[in-house]
């Protein structure tokens, strides 16, 4: 088998970082969860205070800070799974919370975050090997990736998908919020100047409404070893 290179992309909360996980650890290839980049400058933004009562980001101290910050990965050795570090500290839990997905939209949109997070991604994808999930991956990070998925589902059931995700983990929140955050999302997402989320021409799609987690491996699976195949 050849080492290859698998963006996968698609709508907020559709799974796609529980398939790119699976199928990691199943082949021994590294996974990258893009929007915990984006996450976490959304959190060291919210952090530092950065966003009005309004909903306004104070963007050049943000591009101020950034230049200054490190966010990396590194595997919990516990779990096996990897995990988001922003300057050195573990921030994995705090980047999951409502306060960060209900923001971090409008972060991802700022060319300049983009500009310094894909540069990261594509340094990262170097040796091939690596699956990374997120919204631009197959038409902007990697468009010569080898493999390219494009996942979706309908927003009710991402959004349960989601809320039993939090409940699981003890956060309290309520489905009428999810469904809108995961709405919301999908807009500023598909709509943005730069590298809005959409379909690279040639990605498979995959609608997973109705397949279970075993399923959706199998399917993935299969498709790397007909592109990995020599
Ligand atoms: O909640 P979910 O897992 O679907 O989202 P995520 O992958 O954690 O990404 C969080 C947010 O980061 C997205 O809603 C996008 O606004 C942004 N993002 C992006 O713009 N580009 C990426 N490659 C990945 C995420």
């Amino acid at each position: 088998m050849k080492k290859i290179t698998i963006a996968i992309d698609g709508y907020s909360s559709c799974g796609k970082s529980t398939m790119a996980k699976q199928l990691a650890k199943s082949i021994g290839y590294i996974y990258v969860d893009s929007g915990a980049m984006y996450r976490a400058v959304t959190l060291l933004a919210l952090r530092h205070r950065l966003f009005t009562h309004e909903g306004q980001l104070d963007t050049d101290a943000l591009k101020r800070m950034l230049s200054k910050t490190d966010i990396s990965f590194r595997l919990n050795t516990e779990t096996g799974a990897p995990e988001t570090y922003l300057n050195g500290e573990n921030v994995e839990k705090e980047i999951r919370t409502m306060e960060v997905s209900s923001h971090v939209s409008v972060v991802a949109a700022l060319p300049f975050v983009r500009e310094y997070l894909v540069k990261r991604q594509q340094r990262m994808g170097q040796e091939k090997g690596i699956i990374m999930d997120g919204r631009d991956i197959g038409t902007t990070v990697f468009p010569d990736a080898e493999l390219k998925v494009f996942v979706t589902a309908s927003p009710e059931i991402r959004a349960r998908r989601r809320y039993d995700e939090l409940k699981a983990k003890g956060q309290e929140v309520s489905m009428e919020e999810i469904l809108l955050n995961v709405k919301e999302r999908d807009y500023i997402d598909s709509h943005r100047e730069v590298s809005p989320l959409r379909q690279a021409d040639d990605a498979v799609v995959l609608d997973n409404s109705l397949l279970s987690r075993e399923e959706q491996l199998v399917w993935l699976q299969n498709l790397y070893a007909e592109r990995a195949g020599e």
